[in-house]
């Protein structure tokens, strides 16, 4: 999964140099990073040009507490690939006034001409950066309380599951939506359920991965635990890969 994940982003790079990624954090991109940095290491891979924006942040964290995404992009990628960390972007957590935080995001992402390639993982309530099961889609960028099946999910990286922050900054669905491409990435038996509702269940803020059917250029890419639900529609037997 990392390595084809890889593979798109590395395209889209080679592609257009000066491309805006859209980034997000969490277990799943760790290989995909990884892979990423050690073809930048070999000299096959030039972030020089590259802008980032990253979906979401924890409400209240700095970006030097090792528990914040800032924390994660830095140490996971931005540190180890030769790109502009002055052109990376992630919501500032401890901006005073949220709002005006969740406005100047937006007009950023518009600034930088929206988003070439978006990477998303998948939550198992079906939510993509945090934008939890809700009854709208919300646009744009907001404070969002996380819902109880996120902090559980989370707490597994935190020492004591009370310090899982309980409110963070996301991006909206419009520039998701907008982004040219998405790359949604899935792996391990605990997604099956939320990428089978994604992808075949009814477009609805409750699933609100669910939206991505209606993007034109949407890449999935799963191991077969991820896909198991997907089985029938798939029809996965004897088969190493699918395209969707
Ligand atoms: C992280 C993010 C989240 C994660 C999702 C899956 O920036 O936006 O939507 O992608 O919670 O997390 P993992 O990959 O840890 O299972």
């Amino acid at each position: 999964m990392s390595r084809i994940a890889a593979d798109v982003m590395t395209a889209q790079v080679i592609q257009k140099p000066d491309c805006v990624l859209g980034l997000a954090t969490g277990s799943s991109p760790i290989g995909a990073y990884k892979q990423l940095v050690k073809r930048c290491e070999e000299g096959r891979l030039d972030f020089s040009e590259v802008r980032t924006v990253n979906l979401d942040e924890y409400k209240g964290l700095a970006g030097d507490n090792v528990q914040s995404y800032r924390y994660f992009m830095n140490t996971n990628l931005f540190d180890h690939v030769n790109i502009d960390k002055t052109c990376t972007n992630v919501p500032n957590g401890l901006a005073k006034d949220t709002k005006a935080e969740c406005r100047r995001y937006d007009e950023l992402i518009q600034n930088l001409g929206g988003i070439d390639l978006q990477l998303l993982g998948i939550g198992r309530n079906g939510h993509i950066g945090f934008n939890e099961p809700e009854d709208a889609f919300e646009k744009g960028t907001h404070v969002v309380a996380l819902t109880e099946s996120t902090i559980e999910a989370n707490s597994r990286l935190f020492a004591d599951p009370q310090e899982v922050p309980r409110f963070a900054l996301t991006m909206g669905i419009k520039p998701i939506m907008q982004a040219h491409r998405v790359l949604l990435i899935a792996n391990g038996e605990n997604k099956a359920d939320a990428i089978h509702k994604a992808l075949f269940g009814p477009v609805t803020p409750q699933v609100p991965a669910s939206i991505l059917q209606l993007h034109p250029d949407l890449v999935v890419v799963a191991d077969k635990a991820a896909l198991a639900a997907c089985d029938q529609e798939l029809d996965l037997a004897g088969r190493g890969s699918v395209k969707i």
